[in-house]
């Protein structure tokens, strides 16, 4: 059983968990169906560690899907969506005010919803089409794993896919754990290189995510700062930051894939070797994998260790949100006086 008081054996947990969920019959018919009867879009409503695993599954689908698949991360829903939208509506705990908000809207708007949640306000409704109930006691950002499958399985569903089997990633990612622990690249390692300095993780295409969840990681294992960006859009803005007299000390961390097209590997190459020449020491990640699919996942695990062996190195408690729930108690205060 694994210790959820600890951040860093729930991590370890991350290739089990991603093949824990597996759709019932009933729900891929009903995705199915729905698909069948005409989609316009689907939304994935959310927020922080439950939204993180709808935007991988947006981007992975970004250049393939006939129709758009969004995450929305707030109280409102965009007006086109309607009942020829679904949703999947998540909430680790249940009870995001946000998610809760958002998701009443796309029932007033009729919208065929299915829900992702373990516990709370939202896992009690029973205005959704289906539910899918996921273990209790994990911290939402640790159940990563367990939101992406069934959000990835339901789209692939709606939109006539098989759904994907990630059995043989889960296995290559557990030999990976064990691999990097020997090797110089051990995340304990990486996790030394961020000391004195605000990382930032800079990505492209289906690393954009990727780059995002390290950034997410980093503030909220390690408690501090750390930014993320994309090529080619940084270069456009943020390439003029990254200037000699810059008074921060800045790790540009490039996340690097094998599946790199020539003007994305050209401008990756170029940036990088601008930075160095201003000073910087950008870091080039890249993790050997089989699948695009297996590389956002292996770099996911890979950084999400690194944030916790970052944690421990900065002597704080990775598993403590100490700001995140004063916030969330003071506008329950604010919420009661209404
Ligand atoms: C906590 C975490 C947060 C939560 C967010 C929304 O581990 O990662 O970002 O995910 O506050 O809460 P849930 O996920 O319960 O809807």
């Amino acid at each position: 059983m694994v210790d959820t008081n600890d951040m860093y054996s729930m991590v370890k947990e991350f290739p089990g968990l991603l093949t824990k969920y597996k759709l019932g019959n009933e729900i891929q018919e009903t995705c199915g169906r729905i698909g069948d009867e005409g989609l316009n879009g689907i939304v994935i409503i959310g927020m922080g560690g439950s939204a993180i695993a709808g935007l991988y599954v947006q981007s992975l689908f970004k250049e393939s899907a006939s129709i758009p698949v969004l995450t929305n991360l707030d109280y409102t829903l965009p007006a086109f969506v309607d009942s020829n939208w679904m949703t999947i509506a998540v909430s680790y705990s249940g009870n995001t005010e946000e998610t809760l908000a958002a998701y009443n809207e796309a029932i007033k708007r009729d919208s065929p919803t299915f829900i992702i949640a373990s516990a709370g306000e939202l896992i009690s409704k029973d205005n959704c089409l289906r539910k899918i109930k996921i273990i209790e006691g994990y911290q939402p950002r640790a159940a990563f794993p367990l939101i992406f499958t069934p959000i990835l399985n339901l789209i692939e569903c709606a939109m006539g896919l098989k759904p994907t089997q990630l059995e043989n990633i889960a296995d290559s990612l557990s030999k990976k754990i064990v691999e990097w622990e020997s090797s110089p690249l051990a995340p304990r390692n990486f996790a030394q290189d961020l000391v004195g300095s605000a990382p930032v993780f800079i990505g492209s295409k289906h690393l954009v995510p990727v780059a995002y969840r390290a950034k997410c990681q980093i503030n909220e294992n390690a408690k501090t700062m750390a930014f993320f960006s994309e090529i080619p859009e940084a270069n456009h803005n943020e390439i003029e930051s990254f200037t000699a007299r810059n008074e921060f000390e800045i790790l540009p961390i490039f996340l690097r894939s094998l599946y790199e097209d020539t003007w994305i590997q050209k401008r990756m190459n170029i940036t990088a070797e601008l930075y160095e020449e201003e000073g910087y020491s950008p870091v080039r990640l890249s993790i050997r994998n089989s699948s695009k699919l297996e590389e956002m996942l292996a770099l996911t695990l890979y950084l999400d260790l690194v944030s916790v062996e970052f944690a421990q190195i900065r002597k704080v408690d990775p598993l403590s949100i100490e700001r995140i729930i004063k916030l969330k108690n003071e506008l329950n205060k604010d919420r009661q006086k209404l």
